[in-house]
């Protein structure tokens, strides 16, 4: 199976390269009710009418508070309200303008499941903020001014979102203790590969990992083996090096549109046996990579404008029948300097349908 988290990535979608959005308040329940049965206990909730609380309910003032779910969004706070009732399962506080997460600011929220933060300012974070939050797996952390990844994060953690802050620095063991950990989106910061220190995603069994629009200029080659989705569109990675994948057998999605790749070795492909999919638009290759009728289950390959003149007839398919368990359905080609007409209809007698393959003109 693929994550838990919603890659939102549709086959031979041209979204697919935008980061995850969350785009208003439902979107963050739903997606976390989806994988709890939230929906479910709910409503039990609502028909359980006979059992009224022993006490009013406190809310913080401005907040909606209902069915454990407490929305204090796009109210102009400057920090953590008070009186959060503490059988929140979620808390939104997004869109706000809070600075600083203090030690006791989710004091008592034991059965926190998911928390909003997402375009706060947020630069500063106690060390012990997180500590009460043992059941915490979601944390939406986007759109902040963080220079470093949080310590002490929940060890129930699934996933975090972190795009769009100012880190630079990932230190050793940023993550250490997370075993629980699923999923992070850390795109749009500005990290180089120099800002990984070695040993800085140890620990982790990650499925999803996305460090889109960064300032990667290659393949950084100490990400977790258990990845079965890496992004690393719109960096400045220059080129694929024999090495450079050999960690990352589990693949299942690659993501590399958007840099300056101009080369991938010969071989470096044949290190992701299981890939499905795998994007190289945006670039400036001038030859399709080798090594793709080997990739047995590869289904959709995006090469669109890049710099590829020549298409060859054994460029996409084995030669044998039989060596390809899956055929292509999604093959992309357009905005390259190759003349249509001259590549030979052979070229893709391992896919699917003819309606799988995305030519078109070369616009100059
Ligand atoms: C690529 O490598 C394979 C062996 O790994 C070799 O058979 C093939 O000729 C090479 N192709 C090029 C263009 O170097
Ligand atoms: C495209 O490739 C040709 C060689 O095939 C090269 O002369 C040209 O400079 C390349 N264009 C770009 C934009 O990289």
């Amino acid at each position: 199976t693929f994550s838990l988290c919603i890659s939102h990535m549709l086959l031979l979608s041209p979204s697919s390269a935008l980061p995850f959005e969350q785009k208003g308040f439902w979107d963050f329940a739903m997606d976390s009710m989806d994988s709890d049965g939230m929906m479910t206990m709910m409503r039990d909730e609502e028909d359980g009418s006979a059992f009224p609380p022993p006490e009013l309910p406190t809310c913080p003032f401005g907040c909606q508070c209902r069915l454990r779910v407490v929305q204090c969004s796009d109210l102009g706070m400057t920090e953590v309200p008070k009186n959060i009732p503490r059988d929140t399962k979620f808390l939104d506080l997004q869109n706000n303008h809070i600075t600083e997460l203090k030690e006791d600011d989710f004091k008592g929220l034991t059965n926190l499941y998911g928390l909003s933060l997402r375009n706060n300012l947020i630069s500063k974070v106690h060390p012990k903020t997180f500590a009460p939050l043992k059941h915490m797996q979601k944390l939406y952390f986007s759109k902040n001014l963080l220079t470093t990844i949080p310590k002490n994060l929940p060890s129930s953690l699934v996933e975090m979102r972190i795009h769009e802050n100012r880190i630079k620095k990932v230190a050793a063991g940023a993550f250490s203790g997370l075993v629980n950990m699923n999923c992070i989106e850390m795109g749009a910061n500005p990290l180089q590969n120099s800002g990984f220190e070695p040993g800085a995603f140890k620990g982790l069994k990650l499925n999803y990992l996305r460090i889109s629009e960064a300032k990667l200029t290659g393949v950084p080659k100490d990400l977790p083996d258990s990845l079965h989705e890496l992004h690393l569109d719109q960096n400045q990675i220059q080129a694929v090096e024999l090495e450079d994948l050999k960690r990352y057998k589990n693949l299942y999605r690659l993501g590399l549109g958007f840099n300056h790749i101009r080369n991938i070795e010969n071989g470096s492909l044949s290190y992701l046996p299981m890939l499905r999919e795998l994007h190289l638009d945006n670039n400036r290759l001038t030859r399709v990579p080798k090594g793709l009728p080997d990739m047995k289950y590869l289904q959709v390959v995006y090469l669109h404008s890049n710099n590829i003149s020549q298409v060859g007839v054994d460029d996409f398919c084995p030669r044998g029948f039989g060596m390809k368990r899956t055929f292509y359905n999604g093959i992309s080609l357009f905005a390259n300097p190759v003349k249509y007409w001259e590549v030979q209809p052979a070229t893709f007698r391992c896919v699917s349908d003819r309606l799988a393959i995305q030519f078109g003109n070369y616009k100059k």
